[in-house]
């Protein structure tokens, strides 16, 4: 059975690819690389000694996507690709809108015309915009505050439509709330261009001498320490979810929404004493004002993918931060090359 990844070696996208692989499946991944690099999916092939073949695609080029259709006998397809920068996403709309909008509508039409109508749609949290309770379950309010979250919330309508009009869909859309670790080889994790936007890139980053400090936005918040509560879950949980849905539309024909999280918040002054105590590194913070746009307590009611998926996320935030920890201090630069961190070593002499 092959399943075609879109955007497979991104953070989320390579993780998954390792749990697909590891349980059996032949994988194609497709991927432009802009936001990622091909040594993680080198990576990949090095920790479950599997081959897979890649395309260095965009999905905006549609003749060439389908020629990726033709040459392969694809089962199902699981979407990553996509642009996912909230606060990008507010300066150049037109692009997130013509990237993650036109980008699915070539991949979901080019399914369509080869009758491959099995899906797991990469969604998030970000479509429950202010949520006016916590914690959050699938039918509560939708309603996205950003371009990007825009984006996510109006793809997932696109699906309800497609099965709408063909009920031999298959389509899974699914929420993430907010993923961190690595896998536990550190070989793999979260790679992001430039400063990290998200707080667990941006603490590492400070406890390896890359950033200065942390600045914790706000601490005004009606949160147990005033700081920003949130649902961390491991990204090798969320990468084992993907695979519980996968078996769910390879089996099921309909369209259903689950939120992949553990269903437990934590603040960012207590994620900062979970890293510290770790990694044995101090992360200098400063509080700062609020970041436009942030909500002050969001975190998952779960129990709809435990029991429709048999999914349960198992890592706990400690577990979390060994492994950001591991990928992060075993890969100063990311996924760049040696020589980068020799320049980075030097520079820090
Ligand atoms: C977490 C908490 C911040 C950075 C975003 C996207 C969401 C998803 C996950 C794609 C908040 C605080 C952060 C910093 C801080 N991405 N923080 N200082 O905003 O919950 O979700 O990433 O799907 O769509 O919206 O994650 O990690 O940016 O913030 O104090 O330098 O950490 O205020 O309380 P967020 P985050």
């Amino acid at each position: 059975m092959t399943i075609l990844v879109t955007g497979g070696a991104g953070f989320i996208g390579s993780h998954t690819c390792v749990e697909l692989l590891n349980a059996g499946y032949e994988i194609i991944v497709l991927d432009n690389f802009s936001n990622s690099s091909p040594k993680s999916l080198e990576r990949v092939k090095e920790l479950t000694n599997k081959n897979f073949k890649i395309y260095n695609l965009d999905i905006l080029e549609k003749f060439n996507v389908e020629k990726v259709f033709e040459e392969n006998d694809i089962t199902a397809v699981i979407h990553f690709a996509g642009l996912k920068a909230v606060g990008e996403s507010v300066e150049i709309p037109i692009h997130y809108y013509y990237n993650n909008i036109t980008g699915t509508l070539n991949l979901i039409d080019i399914m369509r015309k080869y009758k491959i109508f099995k899906i797991v749609f990469s969604s998030s949290a970000t479509v429950y915009g202010m949520p006016k309770q916590v914690p959050i379950s699938e039918n509560s309010p939708l309603s996205a505050m950003n371009p990007y979250g825009r984006t996510k919330l109006m793809i997932e309508e696109i699906l309800n439509d497609v099965y709408t009009s063909n009920n031999n869909w298959s389509i899974a859309l699914l929420r993430y709330f907010n993923p961190i670790g690595a896998h536990e080889s550190g070989r793999i994790g979260e790679n992001p261009n430039g400063i990290p936007n998200n707080l667990m890139p941006f603490i590492t980053q400070v406890a390896i001498g890359k950033l200065n400090e942390l600045k914790v936005f706000g601490n005004d918040y009606s949160t147990s320490d005033g700081t920003g509560v949130r649902d961390y879950i491991h990204v090798v949980d969320l990468a084992k979810g993907h695979l519980k849905a996968l078996e769910k539309v390879i089996n099921f024909n309909g369209v259903e929404a689950y939120n992949l999280g553990t269903g437990q918040g934590y603040s960012v002054l207590e994620m900062i004493d979970a890293f510290e105590k770790v990694s044995g590194r101090k992360v200098p913070y400063s509080i700062a004002s609020r970041r436009p746009g942030d909500i002050g307590e969001c975190f998952a009611d779960p129990t709809k993918a435990e029991k429709e998926l048999g999914w349960k996320a198992e890592k706990g935030i400690k577990e979390m931060c060994i492994d950001s920890w591991k990928w992060q201090s075993q890969n100063p630069n990311g996924f760049l090359d040696k020589e980068s961190i020799v320049d980075y070593a030097n520079a820090l002499a």
